[in-house]
C-alpha cells in the first residue's frame, strides 16, 4: 500500500484496488472518496469473463453479473436501503455519479486486514451472516473477498463495494460468494485460515440453515492465489483435505443444480 499526503487529503494506493482510494474531510466528518482508475472497465470486464468461463468450466453455466451503469446503480441509495432492510450495513453514501463516489469513513479499515493483524473469530462470522443474509434475499455479492468487508466501532461488520450484486442464487453463483471470501483469507497461516474458514461457515450456516454450496472450494482454490498472493496459498490448500471432510460432515455439501 502506498500513502500520499495532500494538505487536506490521504491518498491510499493498493495494487488491488480498481478505484484510487483517498480519505477527506466534509463537515468535519471522515468520508472516503472512490474515484474510478482508467483501468476499471478493464478489469470490471475481466471479472465478467472469469465469472462465465469458470462457470462453463465447472459445469453449471451462469449469466455474468453486468457491467457499465448497473455497477454504479448497484452501489446507490436504493440498494443501500435494501441491504438495511435485510439486516446488511453499509456505509452510508453522501454522493454517487459515474466516476466517483463519496461515502463515510470506516474506522477500523477492511476485514481482511484485521484478520491479518489478529484473530477474531466474531468478524468471520459476522461475514458468513452477511453473505447469508444476501443470499435468503435472492441475490449474491458476485466479488465477496474479506478486503470488501470494513470493521466499524464495537466490530459492527460492514460491506461496501457493491458494483457486482447479482440478482442469482444459483449454486455457482453462491459458490463464488463462499469461494472469494475463503480464496482471499488463504494468505493468513494456516491455524488461523482454519479458524476463520470455520466461523465464515457457522455464521453462513446460522442465517441459510442449509449447507455450504459445493463448489465453494474449488472456486476457492482456482480463485485463491489471484486473491491472497501468498505462500501461505499453497499450504492452505494442500494440508486442508482432512478438514474439508469433517466440515462436510458438520455442515454438509449441496449438490442440488440451480
Ligand atoms: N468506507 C470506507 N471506510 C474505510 N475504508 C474503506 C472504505 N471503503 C473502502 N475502503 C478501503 O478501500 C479499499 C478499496 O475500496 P473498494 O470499495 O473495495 O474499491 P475497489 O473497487 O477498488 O475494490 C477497501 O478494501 C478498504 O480497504
Ligand atoms: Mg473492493
Amino acid at each position: 500500500m502506498y500513502l500520499f499526503s495532500g494538505s487536506d487529503c490521504i491518498t491510499l494506493y493498493f495494487v488491488n484496488w480498481q478505484r484510487e482510494i483517498s480519505i477527506t474531510e466534509i463537515d468535519g466528518k471522515k468520508v472516503v472518496v472512490k474515484r474510478n482508475k482508467m483501468s476499471k472497465n478493464l478489469h470490471d470486464y475481466l471479472i465478467v469473463m472469469t465469472y462465465a468461463i469458470l462457470s462453463i468450466l465447472l459445469a453449471h453455466p451462469s449469466t455474468p453479473p453486468e457491467f457499465g451503469n448497473k455497477t454504479t446503480s448497484n452501489e446507490g441509495f436504493e440498494m443501500r436501503e435494501k441491504l438495511r432492510l435485510i439486516g446488511i450495513a453499509t456505509p452510508s453514501l453522501i454522493s454517487i455519479s459515474d466516476n466517483l463516489l463519496v461515502e463515510e469513513f470506516v474506522q477500523g479499515g477492511d476485514l481482511h486486514e484485521a484478520l491479518s493483524n489478529g484473530s477474531n473469530f466474531s468478524l468471520s462470522f459476522a461475514a458468513g451472516i452477511i453473505t447469508g443474509r444476501l443470499h435468503k434475499s435472492g441475490y449474491s455479492f458476485t466479488d465477496n473477498k474479506s478486503q470488501n468487508y470494513l470493521v466499524g466501532s464495537t466490530n459492527k461488520v460492514l460491506r461496501t463495494d457493491l458494483a457486482f450484486i447479482k440478482k442469482n442464487v444459483s449454486v455457482f453463483a453462491k459458490s463464488m460468494d463462499v469461494g472469494t471470501f475463503l480464496g482471499s483469507l488463504l494468505s493468513l497461516d494456516t491455524e488461523k485460515y482454519k479458524a476463520m474458514e470455520n466461523a465464515f461457515y457457522e455464521g453462513y450456516y446460522t442465517e441459510v440453515k442449509s449447507p455450504i454450496p459445493y463448489l465453494s472450494i474449488p472456486l476457492r482454490n482456482i480463485l485463491g492465489f489471484g486473491l491472497s498472493m501468498g505462500s501461505n496459498w499453497v499450504v492452505n490448500v494442500l494440508l486442508e483435505s482432512a478438514k474439508m471432510i469433517s466440515n462436510r460432515r458438520k455442515f454438509g455439501f449441496s449438490v442440488k443444480s440451480p
